[in-house]
């Protein structure tokens, strides 16, 4: 008898694991797993994000830790661009756009009236889908950001911030040579690199990143990939993209978002191996998306 139950008893397991949970299709809903962490450095609660009357995110709670790396995947147009640009005040820069909730930054709001956007931008720096060099030389594209907001001193300081930016970047000793040249004149990956370069250059405590490596070719995108996780030690990372791969790869957790809800979110291996809902599960296995 104590044989059998053994012998039963990780069937029974395995299907209450693999029983998945509905999402209701009702506006209210409750996102599934650990999107609230302890000590989180970006906190943000009940979002809703509007373009005119339609909403594009509804009442989502998600924390960013230190340190970490998290994805957000789902299916085009369910509002993880929006999402995204509404933790550094991105979608203030739409007339239509209203967004609502909390938004914490180190317990710091972000949507208070006493904070500059452009400061915040600097704090929360973003990388776009499509490389965006500035027309300027290589050198000019990182020292920018620096410059307007008074990073350095002296030409000395600022060559320092620039070689260092491009060292981190991945960057430097391919363009060592040519800091002169036109940003716009490097290949797409570079250029993705150097934007990146031009980010960290004002020492960002969060960067955001649309799709970062969806325009570049495997190796320029591998190149990437371990830049990331090599940024995660210093920075806190936010990642949108529509490779499941690479969400793998370079994220700890994922968040998976549909039609402007956040369903679920857990440690990326979870989310990829062992969804808790039937919607997250649809899509990792290719079902919708
Ligand atoms: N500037 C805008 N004006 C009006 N509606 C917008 C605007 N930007 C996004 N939307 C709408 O908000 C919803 C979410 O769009 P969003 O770009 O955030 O999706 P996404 O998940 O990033 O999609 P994709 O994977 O295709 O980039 C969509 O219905 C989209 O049409
Ligand atoms: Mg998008």
């Amino acid at each position: 008898m104590s044989i059998q139950q053994t012998a039963t008893a990780p069937a029974i397991a395995q299907t209450q694991t693999n029983q998945k949970i509905m999402t209701s299709t009702s506006d209210t809903y409750k996102t599934v797993g650990r999107n609230i962490i302890p000590n989180p450095k970006f906190s943000t609660r009940n979002v809703n994000v509007f373009y005119g009357d339609k909403q594009a995110i509804f009442d989502t709670s998600l924390d960013i830790g230190n340190n970490e790396v998290v994805a957000l995947i789902g299916p085009s147009g369910c509002g993880k661009s929006t999402f995204l640009r509404s933790l550094n005040r991105m979608n203030d820069t739409i007339p239509i756009c209203r967004v609502t909730g909390e938004f914490t930054l180190d317990g710091e709001d972000i949507y208070a009236k006493t904070m500059d956007p452009v400061l915040l931008r600097a704090r929360v720096g973003m990388v776009f889908q499509k490389a965006n060099p500035f027309p300027k030389s290589i050198y000019d594209n990182v020292a920018y950001g620096p410059r307007i907001h008074g990073l350095a001193s002296n030409n000395a300081e600022l060559d320092e911030i620039v070689i260092t930016s491009l060292e981190k970047a991945g960057l430097f000793k391919e363009v060592k040579d040519r800091l002169n040249a036109p940003g716009t004149g490097l290949s797409g990956g570079q250029q993705q690199r150097l934007c990146i370069a031009r980010t960290i250059a004002v020492s960002p405590e969060v960067i955001l990143m649309d799709e970062p490596a969806s325009a570049l070719d495997p190796i320029a995108t591998a190149i990437i990939e371990e830049l990331i996780d090599e940024l995660r030690e210093n920075f806190t990372i936010v990642i949108v993209t529509h490779s499941m791969q690479q969400a793998a790869r370079v994220s700890q957790r994922t968040a998976y978002f549909h039609l402007g809800k956040l369903i679920e979110v857990g440690k990326t291996s979870q989310i990829f191996t062992n969804p808790r809902c039937e919607l997250t599960e649809n899509y990792i296995t290719g079902k919708f998306g």
